[in-house]
């Protein structure tokens, strides 16, 4: 997003143009979606207004995947679990060619995803959620009291990315002292230089996050406390023949893993949009100021509009028609959640960012079976952030020529917005 583009006005609608143009499944020659390009990562949305436009079932033969753009046709994938699998990974260069090589909930299908996500829900409910309020409020109160006065800070690296983190080892229970290095390790882990597929440092850095966690979770097996790996451990499966049993180290390490993957990197960048948006949009900005009973919406319009994790990987278990073509089983279909958001067919006046917006649903949190297990902590946790920003800092600038990109495949955003504070 650039100062120009991030909250533009345009409102000529895709829909009006081109929509059925788009029944030919085959690209036009000139549309070019590359998910490892830097160039269209910085602004897909002209590429991917196009794909919704003239290609939304789109090909690229040099990395061997379709795409779907459209909301509905996303929505509909997200649905039908059976067909588009998350057992082969949801990570285009991570896929396997067997299914359930990783142990993970979210690369799993049912009825072993029902089963594991029934199980950590426990972790997630309502009761433990609101009960974090009060800590995420202190947490975020610390880091941006210390900027009151300063002139400026970096939103993401001073408070935004740090949040999160803190937020996740609070629950595990994590000793204060870890907490910076697990950061540091997680945003390695995400982290992919242009054109990187090699995955050897990927696997070193998450040796070293699992040899750190499975010391964490054998210290709880020890000394069981109040926090949610003591749960966890104590918690039982429920089995389809009616039996239980306890989750495994490997399972309980699987799941810390996916918590710190899931949910730090995602709430960084969707804080960084926060800041940046709201900064190209001081109009919007100062609507929150005046009522801040209108946060909670900003966040729904802020997924929406620039979604953290734009892009989900599946794979077909049986043959799937869609705009005509028939794909085969084993194809890799990629459901593009951010640009889902910018479907004109869904959302009128898509590329505008407003607050007041009546948003029904949007995908940004996926949908379906494997709709984000921490909805409502991250909404929770943009909430906070935004209430406690502007309760202090009710304007800002971006410096945006020193503001730095984070480059992987899961999420899209930024690493760094350094802000001047008048
Ligand atoms: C703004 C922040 C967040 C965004 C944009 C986001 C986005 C998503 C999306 C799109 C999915 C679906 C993936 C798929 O369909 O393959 C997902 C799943 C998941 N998310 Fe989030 N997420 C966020 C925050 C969090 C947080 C804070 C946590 C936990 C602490 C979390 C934990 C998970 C888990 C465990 C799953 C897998 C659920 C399953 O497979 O059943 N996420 N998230």
């Amino acid at each position: 997003m650039s100062r120009s583009d991030s909250g533009s006005t345009q409102s000529d609608r895709a829909s009006d143009r081109a929509s059925d143009r788009a029944s030919d499944p085959a690209a036009p020659a000139d549309i070019h979606y590359d998910p490892y390009d830097y160039e269209i990562d910085f602004d897909p949305h002209p590429t991917w207004r196009r794909m919704r436009d003239e290609a939304p079932l789109y090909r690229n033969e040099e990395f061997d995947f379709w795409a779907l753009s459209r909301f509905q046709d996303v929505l509909e994938a997200s649905l039908d679990d059976r067909r588009f699998s998350s057992a082969y990974g949801t990570v285009l260069e991570l896929m396997t060619d067997e299914p359930g090589v990783m142990p993970m909930m979210i690369f799993q299908d049912r009825p072993k995803h029902t089963q594991m996500r029934k199980l950590v829900s426990r972790a997630f409910s309502p009761r433990r959620i609101r009960a974090l309020e009060p800590k995420i409020r202190d947490i975020a109160r610390g880091y941006l009291d210390a900027q009151v006065g300063s002139g400026g800070f970096d939103y993401l690296e001073d408070f935004g990315a740090k949040l999160p983190v803190m937020v996740i080892s609070t629950m595990l229970g994590v000793p204060d002292e870890d907490r910076e290095e697990i950061r540091h390790w997680t945003d390695q882990l995400l982290h992919r230089d242009e054109g990187e597929t090699d995955t050897t440092r990927h696997e070193e850095i998450g040796a070293k996050l699992s040899e750190y966690f499975a010391e964490y979770v054998k210290s709880r097996r020890r000394a069981p406390r109040d926090d949610m790996m003591s749960e966890l451990i104590a918690a039982e499966i429920e089995l389809e023949d009616g039996s239980t049993r306890r989750l495994a180290d490997h399972e309980l390490l699987a799941f810390i893993s996916l918590l710190s993957g899931a949910g730090n990197e995602t709430v960084a960048r969707l804080l960084g949009w926060t800041a940046t948006t709201l900064a190209a949009c001081p109009g919007e900005r100062e609507k929150l100021v005046r009522d801040p009973s209108k946060i909670p919406n900003a966040v729904e319009e802020l997924l929406r509009f620039e979604a953290p994790s734009p892009v989900q990987a599946r794979r077909l278990t049986g043959e799937v028609t869609l705009h005509g073509e028939t794909l085969p089983p084993g194809s890799k279909v990629l459901l593009l959640t951010g640009s889902a958001g910018r479907d004109e067919r869904e959302y009128p006046d898509a590329d505008r960012f407003d607050v007041d917006r009546a948003i029904d649903r949007h995908v940004s949190l996926g949908f379906g079976t494997h709709f984000c297990l921490g909805a409502s902590l991250a909404r929770m946790e943009g909430r906070v952030a935004i209430e406690e920003t502007l309760k202090r800092f009710p304007t800002w600038e971006v410096v945006w020529d020193q503001t730095e990109r984070v480059h992987t495949s899961t999420v899209r955003g930024y690493a760094k917005v350094p802000i001047t504070l008048p």
